[in-house]
C-alpha cells in the first residue's frame, strides 16, 4: 500500500526503495524519484506533474523503506504561481518564475524564456544524471549529481548544450539550486575578509530576503569565500545540531545567493557570477558549470567542517585520496623580500636545514629586473646580477642540505616595466582607448588568449625543465579591472570570465602532467584565491600575509570552517610582527603555526643559539604530530570570541591513537580561574598519556582514560600575556 504524507507544500508518497548500500544512487521510474544516500545523508528529488525537477529532501539519512514523491503544489495566488513556489533543482528563467533562476538565456529571436522539463534520468553507482530540455527548443541541460560514500557530500553541476541551429546567449548559469526544509530559525554563516585579514566568520539570521555573497573580481577573492553553512539558532552548536553547508569549486567570479522567500522557503543557488557575464553558446557547443558541493551534518559546525576536511583530503586535493604530508618549509619573503641573491639564500638555507626544514622556498625577487614590485613580472628568466651562475648552485646547495627546492612565481601578471609588456602590450586584458588600471604596479595578462596561455605554459615548463624544482608558490597579487578582450567580437568578450579560469586550470593540469612530482602552493597576496576548484590543482594554501601569531588564531579558525588544516600554511616569523608590532615568544609563534602546515619565515640570520635550539626542538615536535594535525579530525574547543581570552583547538587522528591540544591565552586578568578544557573525539575506553608537545621524555606526563579527558578535562594553567601550551595525547 502506498501512503501519502503532506508537510506544507512538500507532499510525498511512500514507495519502497531497495536496500541501501553504503553509497547509492537510485532512480525509481514509477514515481520518477531520485535518491542519493551516502555517509549519514540522504538527498532526494523527483519529477512533478509539470515535468519540473522538484527538491524533496536533504538531511539525515532516511530508512531504505522511506520514499518521497514530487507533488506539484497548486498556485497559492495570482502572485504566487505553482512554478515559482515549487522548490526546483535547476529552474530556468521562463514561465512565471520569481525566485533565483539557475539558468537564464536569450534565443536569437529575442525570446528570453526557458522552461526546463524532465526528459530522462539514470542512476549509476553513486551518481545520477538527469536530462532536461526546454519546452520549445533543443536546448538541453544535463544535471550531474554524485554523492561521496564516506561524507555524504553531494557534488552538483550542469552541462548546458545548444542543439538549436543558432547561437544562444547565456546570461546566467548556476551549478545548482539547493532547497532546505522551511524553518524559522536558520542562521547563515559565511566568510569575509580583506588583505592581511582574511577568513572572518559572519553570522546572520536568515530572515526574509536574499543574502548574496560573491566575487566580481575575476578570481575567488578574499572579500568573500564561496562557502556557506546554515544552522538552526538555539538548536545547532559547534558540536551538535543540523548544519547544511556548501562550497563552490570555481576560482573566477562567482555568486551564491541565499534566499528566504516570503513563504519561508530557503534556497541556495550558485555558480558563475551573472554580473557582467554573457556566454555565446554556438550551435553544437556546450557550457559546463563548476561543481557546487553540498553536505549535511547533525554534529554542528564542527561536524560540518570535519566532513568537508575529510572530503577535501579524499576527493579534491591533487594527491587524493592520500595526500603526502606537508613538509616543513622555509620561505625567504619576510627575511629578504626582493633582496635575494645566491650567497644570502645559501646562508639562509644552511640555517633552515639546521632546524629541520624540509623544503626551502625562495620567494619573490629572483627574476628579471625584479628589485621591487615596480618591475620584472612577466620575465621569468633568472636575474644575472643576483644569480650569476643561474639557480643551479643554490638548488644544488639546498638539495645537498637534504631539502627540496621551491620557487615563487606569479605567472598571470606583468609589470608594465618588463620585457614582456614592452614586447606584447596587447597581452593584458584591456578596453582599447581606456586606462589600464594598475594594482601593485601590475596588470593582468589575458589568460583567455591562447597565445598568452601558451607563453605562460612555455615559461613555467622551461623553468621546471631546466631547474630541479620541486615546488612552486603560485601567486596572484591583484584583481581584475577593465576586463576587455579586444581580439574577439564584442558579444563574446565577457566569456573571459569562464575561459580565463578554464585555461588556468588547463595550465596547472598540464604542468603537473609534465612534472608529476611538482607541488604547488596556492597564493593570492595571502588567501585571495582559495576554493575547491584551485584546490584540486594545488597542494597547499598561503592562508594570509598576516603572520602575527595572535591574529592568526582567528584567521585560522575561519579558514578551517571551510578548508582542511592540512592545506593551511602557517609561518613562524620575527617578533615584533610587521603587521601590528606585537611581540610574542618563539614558543607562542610555533604553537600558533603548528595548527596547520608549518613554515618558518623568520630572518634566521638574526636568531640566537637559544632560538635555534628551541626551534629545532619545536620542529621535531611538530613532525611527531603533523599527520594528526594535517589529516585528523579538528575540534574547535574554544573559539576566538570566547570571553575568557582563551582559544583552543584539538586534533584527533582518524584511528584515535594520537591527539594534540593547542591552547592559547590572550592575557590573564585578575586571578581568573581557568577551567579544565574538555577535549572531544577520543576513544573513551582507551588510556591516553598526556605530555607537553615539545617534551618527548614524558617526565611531565599524566595518564587517564579518554573518558576522563573528555569528561573531567585537562588542566592547562596559563598566566601572563600571549601564553601558549601544546599537549600530545598518546593512546596506550
Ligand atoms: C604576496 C604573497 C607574499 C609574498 C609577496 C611577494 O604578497 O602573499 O607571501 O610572496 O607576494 O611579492
Amino acid at each position: 500500500m502506498t501512503k501519502f504524507y503532506s508537510i506544507g507544500r512538500l507532499a510525498f508518497a511512500a514507495v519502497a526503495f531497495p536496500a541501501l548500500a553504503h553509497a547509492e544512487a537510485h532512480f525509481d521510474p514509477a514515481t520518477r524519484t531520485f535518491r542519493l544516500d551516502g555517509g549519514q545523508t540522504s538527498y532526494v528529488f523527483g519529477v512533478n506533474s509539470a515535468g519540473a525537477l522538484q527538491s524533496l529532501y536533504w538531511g539525515p539519512q532516511l530508512a531504505a523503506s522511506d520514499t518521497l514523491k514530487a507533488v506539484t503544489p497548486p498556485d497559492l495566488s495570482g502572485f504566487d504561481p505553482s512554478s515559482s513556489i515549487t522548490p526546483q533543482e535547476y529552474p530556468g528563467w521562463g514561465g512565471p518564475l520569481y525566485t533565483e533562476p539557475a539558468l537564464k538565456l536569450a534565443y536569437p529571436d529575442g525570446v528570453r524564456d526557458v522552461v526546463l522539463t524532465f526528459r530522462s534520468g539514470r542512476a549509476d553507482g553513486n551518481s545520477i544524471t538527469v536530462e532536461m530540455s526546454d519546452i520549445r527548443q533543443p536546448l538541453n541541460v544535463s544535471l550531474l549529481y554524485t554523492i561521496d560514500p564516506s561524507t555524504g557530500i553531494v557534488g552538483r553541476s550542469a552541462i548546458i548544450r545548444n542543439e538549436t541551429k543558432a547561437t544562444v546567449r547565456i546570461d546566467q548559469a548556476f551549478s545548482a539550486a539547493w532547497s532546505l526544509p522551511p524553518q524559522n530559525d536558520y542562521h547563515l554563516h559565511y566568510l569575509t575578509g580583506r588583505w592581511a585579514a582574511e577568513w572572518t566568520l559572519q553570522d546572520r539570521a536568515l530572515t526574509q530576503g536574499a543574502t548574496v555573497i560573491e566575487s566580481r573580481r575575476g578570481s575567488t577573492g578574499m572579500q568573500a569565500n564561496p562557502w556557506f553553512a546554515i544552522d538552526r539558532a538555539g538548536i545547532s552548536t559547534e558540536e551538535n545540531g543540523p548544519v547544511w553547508f556548501g562550497a563552490l569549486a570555481w576560482s573566477g567570479s562567482w555568486r551564491i545567493s541565499v534566499d528566504r522567500d516570503p513563504l519561508g522557503d530557503v534556497r541556495v543557488a550558485g555558480g558563475f557570477n551573472p554580473f557582467d557575464f554573457a556566454y555565446q553558446l554556438k550551435p553544437g557547443e556546450s557550457l559546463e558549470t563548476p561543481v557546487f558541493y553540498g553536505g549535511y551534518s547533525n554534529q554542528g559546525m564542527g561536524g560540518a567542517s570535519r566532513l568537508l576536511h575529510r572530503f577535501e583530503i579524499t576527493n579534491i586535493l591533487p594527491q587524493k585520496p592520500e595526500p603526502k604530508l606537508r613538509p616543513v618549509l622555509y620561505n625567504s619573503w619576510e627575511a629578504t623580500e626582493f633582496a635575494v641573491d645566491e650567497k644570502g639564500q645559501m646562508a639562509l638555507a644552511e640555517k633552515a636545514a639546521r632546524i629541520g626544514v624540509e623544503r626551502f622556498v625562495m620567494d619573490d625577487g629572483w627574476f628579471g629586473a625584479r628589485n621591487s614590485d615596480h618591475a620584472g613580472l612577466g620575465d621569468w628568466t633568472v636575474n644575472p646580477a643576483k644569480f650569476p651562475n643561474g639557480l643551479k648552485p643554490l638548488i644544488d646547495k639546498v638539495h645537498s642540505l637534504g631539502m627540496e627546492f621551491g620557487l615563487w612565481v606569479e605567472p598571470e601578471m606583468v609589470n608594465p616595466d618588463s620585457e614582456l609588456y614592452r614586447a606584447h602590450p596587447d597581452w593584458v586584458m584591456n578596453f582599447p582607448g581606456r586606462p589600464r588600471s594598475e594594482g601593485r604596479n601590475q596588470l593582468v595578462l589575458n589568460l583567455a588568449r591562447p597565445d598568452v596561455r601558451d607563453y605562460i605554459l612555455r615559461a613555467m615548463d622551461d623553468l621546471l625543465s631546466k631547474n630541479d624544482i620541486q615546488f612552486l608558490k603560485w601567486d596572484y597579487n591583484r584583481n581584475w579591472s577593465e576586463p576587455g578582450w579586444p581580439e574577439v567580437d564584442s558579444q563574446s568578450q565577457p566569456e573571459i570570465y569562464v575561459t580565463y579560469v578554464k585555461n588556468l586550470y588547463g595550465l596547472m593540469t598540464e604542468l603537473r602532467r609534465r612534472h608529476p612530482k611538482l607541488e604547488i602552493e596556492d597564493c593570492s597576496g595571502g588567501a585571495g584565491r582559495v576554493d575547491l576548484g584551485i584546490l584540486s590543482l594545488t597542494d597547499q594554501v598561503w592562508a594570509s600575509d598576516n603572520t602575527d601569531p595572535f591574529d592568526r588564531l582567528s584567521i585560522q579558525d575561519g579558514f578551517t570552517h571551510a578548508y582542511a588544516p592540512g592545506v593551511m600554511m602557517d609561518w613562524v616569523t620575527d617578533s615584533p610582527n610587521w603587521v601590528n608590532n606585537r611581540s610574542t615568544s618563539l614558543n607562542y609563534r610555533f604553537l600558533s603555526a603548528m595548527q596547520g602546515g608549518l613554515g618558518i619565515g623568520a630572518n634566521l640570520n638574526k636568531w640566537s643559539d637559544a632560538e635555534f635550539t628551541d626551534a629545532t626542538r619545536l620542529v621535531a615536535a611538530y613532525k611527531h604530530v603533523r599527520k594528526t594535525v594535517q589529516q585528523g579530525d579538528l575540534y574547535r574547543l574554544i573559539r576566538p570570541e570566547d570571553p575568557s581570552g582563551r582559544f583552543a583547538t584539538f586534533y584527533v587522528s582518524p584511528d584515535k591513537r594520537q591527539a594534540v591540544l593547542f591552547a592559547f591565552l590572550h592575557s590573564s586578568t585578575k586571578l581568573d580561574q581557568q577551567p579544565a578544557i574538555q577535549v572531544r573525539g577520543l576513544d573513551p575506553q582507551k588510556a591516553y598519556r598526556v605530555r607537553p608537545v615539545e617534551s618527548a621524555s614524558g617526565a611531565e606526563s599524566q595518564t587517564q582514560s579518554g573518558a576522563y579527558w573528555m569528561g573531567h578535562g585537562v588542566e592547562v594553567p596559563m598566566t601572563g600575556d600571549f601564553q601558549a601550551k601544546g599537549l600530545v595525547f598518546e593512546g596506550q
